[in-house]
């Protein structure tokens, strides 16, 4: 089956309003996110698709996101490591297993 996107990126940008809540809108998420879309869009980077996404569940291990198809989760908290997602896994296919979170 031939997929829409070769990579479908889901970014957590929720922000609880408890401030003694975990979430990934605490550590710059909403920010990390933009910056991945920026640079994607910059790069001309195609078949590839950024989207914010509210609470995966996985709060503690935040600033998270998810790639499909292949269903991995990564800690991302700054942009160099953003830079990392974008040159290993989205442009050249690798997984980043110094980011990746264990299932
Ligand atoms: S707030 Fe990001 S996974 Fe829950």
């Amino acid at each position: 089956m031939k997929l829409f996107y070769d990579k479908h990126i889901f970014f957590c940008t929720n922000l609880r309003k408890d401030p003694k809540k975990v979430s990934c809108g605490k550590y710059d998420s909403v920010e990390l996110r933009n910056y991945m879309k920026k640079k994607v869009k910059e790069l001309g980077l195609k078949k590839i698709r950024i989207n914010s996404s509210g609470c995966l569940n996985r709060c503690k291990k935040g600033p998270i996101l998810v790639s499909y198809p292949e269903g991995h989760w990564y800690k991302v908290s700054s942009k160099r490591e953003v830079d990392l997602i974008i040159d290993e896994l989205l442009i050249r296919g690798n997984v980043v297993k110094k980011l990746l979170v264990a299932n």
